[in-house]
């Protein structure tokens, strides 16, 4: 539901994005003049190609031709769509990517209502005994409770009557994920007879809610859906509650209880998903708050189902000192029933005693291959590459090499080489197809030059004549140079990266990334002189061609 994402935001995510540290956390950069060049993480290379210009906030590699601004890096190395990009790099610089368009519901109309719905939850369990005895019964205490603001929906439309007067009103509450839309279109409550659990944000504001039955109603728990507020992937139970706490590790849990468990009993830092698998964006705010995680799950053969998920999810995520690791609880028992029962050193010492990823991957392969065989020794391999090819090059991946190496007994450098080539492969599918080259007369050479000169100058379209009408020169680049030297002059100050990333959806987009790759040795004075003359060349060729136009043969 969001629209777009504001081009002065990512205008602005571009000049703070510092281009060689993003490449630098995943590719072994080397200083060389103004540049930086290391081996290409996207194709299988023995000496450095891939080239790092920090003052164009713009990579290039020139032995396959990828290339792009820090977003596309991400885009490209981290497979993640544009959105999700610009999601991750705006994170790490402390941004809130905002959205623009008429899509968009008004956020701070929701926030008032949901916290209003909290707090008619509140009232609801204060009023409900059956409710009560349940969470009683749970060995929940009223303190924690009250912590984590957990209330009740008694049965019926108890939100719809108090907060469903206007038609405005009503929409707004469909819009909150508060009330549904039945068959026949009468609204009800979503959320009915249920013990309520609202998720904040990192600034406390209640974006959802999970409600859970008392009884054995199926489903178990229902949730809020995603929302203008509340986007499951970004949010993590348990993280405003956990405050400015310091933790020596985060535990992710499964459930709401669970987080709710462990607080009561003191293990602090746990933290649940709303349902689904963990994010790039869960798992970034986990490590911000410790650089240790421990994922726990239960013991049974769903747990570790779920456990080989988040490890996959959890690879391409490994980077700078990040240290993961698993824990198992005994079969039928979860964080919640475990932490109860046994307390809290007994917890802790579970997580003490959990498995680092490196060690549970190797287990989670090893266990489909037979090792004493070679043929065995050849298909771990083979299931490794894609998990290992997907971790960032770092010490990280090193030891996942290292460690693989030793387990089928082949020498590090024979398993990196294979562990390249399937990389490379990877990288070739991903990267869209050229596209085609946009070439049909000579002229358009020159306007392509042009072209590139005022990507790597933008400040040249401010100081020359506006550039003449050459409607006589057809080639589409001819086009393309005008509607460049238009954005450079409308839009003052304008880097050359963000030039090109306005392009980013365009099929121009390619041969104006190649352009801004190419080196240029010329002083702006000369690159002003080569600009003025090259127009004027057009501007000659364009009147020919209106004479011969006009002349009848
Ligand atoms: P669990 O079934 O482990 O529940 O689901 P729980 O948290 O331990 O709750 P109790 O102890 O039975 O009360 C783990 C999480 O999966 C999601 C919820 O986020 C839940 O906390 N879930 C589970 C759903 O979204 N829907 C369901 O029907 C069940
Ligand atoms: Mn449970």
């Amino acid at each position: 539901m969001a629209g777009p994402i504001p081009r002065e935001f990512i205008d602005d995510l571009l000049d703070r994005a510092d281009i060689t540290q993003i490449i630098g956390e995943r590719v072994k950069l080397k200083r060389a003049g103004r540049e930086y060049k290391g081996l290409c993480p996207f194709h299988n290379e023995k000496t450095p190609s891939f080239t790092v210009s920090p003052t164009k906030g713009f990579f290039h590699c020139f032995g396959c031709g990828a290339h792009g601004s820090a977003l596309s890096f991400m885009m490209q190395h981290d497979r993640l769509d544009f959105p999700a990009a610009v999601e991750a790099l705006a994170d790490r610089y402390g941004l809130e990517v905002p959205r623009s368009g008429p899509s968009r519901p008004s956020g701070k109309g929701l926030y008032e209502l949901l916290n209003g719905a909290a707090l008619h939850y509140i009232e609801g369990l204060k009023a409900s005994t059956p409710a009560k005895d349940y969470l009683k019964g749970r060995g929940l205490t009223g303190k924690i409770a009250q912590a984590f603001g957990i209330g009740y929906a008694p049965a019926g439309n108890g939100i719809l009557a108090r907060f469903g007067q206007t038609e405005d009103d009503r929409r707004r509450l469909v819009d909150a994920g508060l009330a549904l839309k039945g068959d026949s279109g009468e609204l009800y409550d979503r959320f009915r007879d249920r013990i309520m659990f609202p998720i904040r944000d990192r600034r406390g504001r209640v974006t959802g809610f999970g409600g859970r039955a008392m009884g054995d109603v199926q489903p178990k728990y229902m949730n809020s859906p995603e929302t203008p507020v509340f986007h499951k992937g970004r949010e993590l139970y348990g993280l405003h509650e956990l405050g400015r706490q310091k933790v020596g590790r985060c535990v992710l849990v499964e459930g709401y209880m669970d987080v709710i468990g462990l607080a009561q009993h003191d293990v602090p830092g746990a933290m649940a998903t709303l349902g689904t698998s963990i994010t790039p964006q869960q798992l970034t705010l986990l490590f911000r708050i410790s650089p240790s995680v421990v994922f726990c799950f239960d013991g049974d053969p769903a747990g570790r189902r779920a456990a080989e998920r988040a490890m996959e999810r959890a690879l391409p995520e490994m980077r700078g000192g990040r240290q993961l690791s698993f824990a198992f609880l005994p079969e039928g028992e979860d964080p919640d029933s475990y932490v109860r029962s046994e307390g809290a050193a007994a917890f802790n010492k579970v997580l003490d005693s959990a498995t680092p990823m490196s060690e549970f991957l190797m287990q989670t392969l090893s266990a489909q291959c037979d090792l004493a065989t070679a043929e065995g020794r050849a298909r771990i391999a083979e299931l490794a590459r894609p998990l290992i090819g997907s971790t960032p090059i770092g010490v990280y991946r090193d030891l996942l090499v290292n460690r693989l190496a030793d387990e089928v007994q082949l020498p590090r450098e024979r398993l990196g080489q294979l562990l390249e080539t399937s990389q490379r492969r990877r990288a070739s599918v991903r990267r869209p197809a050229a596209p085609g080259t946009l070439r049909n007369d000579p002229w358009g050479n020159l306007a392509e030059s042009l072209a590139g000169l005022l990507l790597n100058f933008p400040e040249l379209a401010m100081d020359a004549d506006p550039l003449p009408e050459l409607q006589y020169l057809k080639d589409p680049r001819v086009g393309l140079l005008a509607e460049l030297f238009e954005t450079a002059r409308s839009t003052p100050g304008i880097s050359p990266v963000k030039l090109v990333e306005r392009y980013r959806e365009r099929p121009e987009h390619g041969l104006l990334s190649r352009l801004l790759a190419r080196e240029t040795e010329l002083t702006p004075e000369q690159a002003k002189r080569e600009f003025e003359e090259g127009v004027a060349r057009l501007r000659r060729e364009n009147s020919i061609r209106e004479m011969a136009a006009r002349t009848p043969s």
